[in-house]
């Protein structure tokens, strides 16, 4: 049995195989690491035309996915499962790192994508989805961004990735973006790799790292540099505290040593 399931729901399953049947995610797939199945929710009209939309209640532009499809795709594809349950939406809370790292340790996820000008409110409900978004803007479709999160969350499954040490350094994680990397050849167009990185030091080479990581995320994502600085300089202060209850004793045995000695 796979470490993870995830049933796409979508109205273009090709696309979703043609994005998730590649690389790290195709061949964890092919290893039985991950399932992933695409499932056609147009299978599951009971329209004699195989017609999934229409148009909305109340007026307004476009059409609507039907409830009918997608309840039937859902219970016929996750029935008696207990499994999470999204939707991708711009409406939706923004995906983060951490919330992909969750996701990872889920047995099934079903993600229902959307297409048109979304899907009837009832669908959501009876299926519970949780709306998530991946970002501050508008796609055709679902498609994509189930893609995207089931890339995301995918790789953090063990065996996924060649090494589990791969997401120890990587952006995001201690609330710190990733530091430059350089391969051969190490002059190119009159650029250099910096001096440091060749020096086989490995003490200075995570120094130079630490400190490049900490310029970047500082000047590219403040909101996150300001979480990282507060976690160090408590973590300094806990270290200083430590050493300080330390002292006293190292004192008193002296002290100790010395009234035995008189
Ligand atoms: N569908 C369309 N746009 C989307 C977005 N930004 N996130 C998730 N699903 C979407």
């Amino acid at each position: 049995m796979s470490a993870l399931k995830i049933d796409i729901l979508t109205l273009f399953p090709a696309q979703i195989e043609a994005v998730l049947g590649e690389s790290i995610i195709g061949r964890a797939r092919a290893a039985g690491i991950l399932e992933i199945n695409a499932h056609n929710i147009r299978d599951y009209s009971e329209n004699k035309h195989r017609k999934v939309d229409d148009t909305p209640c109340g007026g307004g532009r476009g059409m609507l996915m039907a409830a009918p499809p997608i309840v039937n795709c859902y219970r016929a594809v996750a029935g008696e499962s207990d499994a999470r349950v999204l939707y991708m939406s711009p409406r939706g809370k923004t995906l983060t790192q951490e919330d992909c790292k969750a996701l990872s340790h889920e047995k099934h996820i079903v993600i229902l994508c959307g297409h048109y000008e979304g899907v009837d409110q009832r669908a959501l409900d009876i299926l519970g989805a949780e709306e998530v978004s991946i970002g501050d803007y508008v796609l055709t479709g679902g498609e994509l961004p189930a893609c995207i999160l089931a890339d995301a969350v995918g790789r953090l499954v063990p065996g996924v990735l060649p090494e589990a040490e791969c997401h120890e350094k990587e952006s995001f994680e201690d609330d710190l973006l990733e530091y430059p990397q350089y391969t051969r050849p190490i002059e190119y167009e009159g650029l250099s790799v910096p001096e440091v990185l060749l020096s086989g030091h490995h003490k200075n080479i995570d120094a130079w790292r630490l400190e490049r990581a900490e310029k970047i995320t500082a000047e590219r994502r403040p909101d996150m540099f300001e979480k990282y600085d507060k976690r160090k300089q408590e973590a300094i202060s806990a270290r200083l505290a430590k050493k300080r209850r330390r002292k006293p004793k190292a004192s008193s045995a002296v002290v100790e040593n010395k009234d035995k000695s008189e």
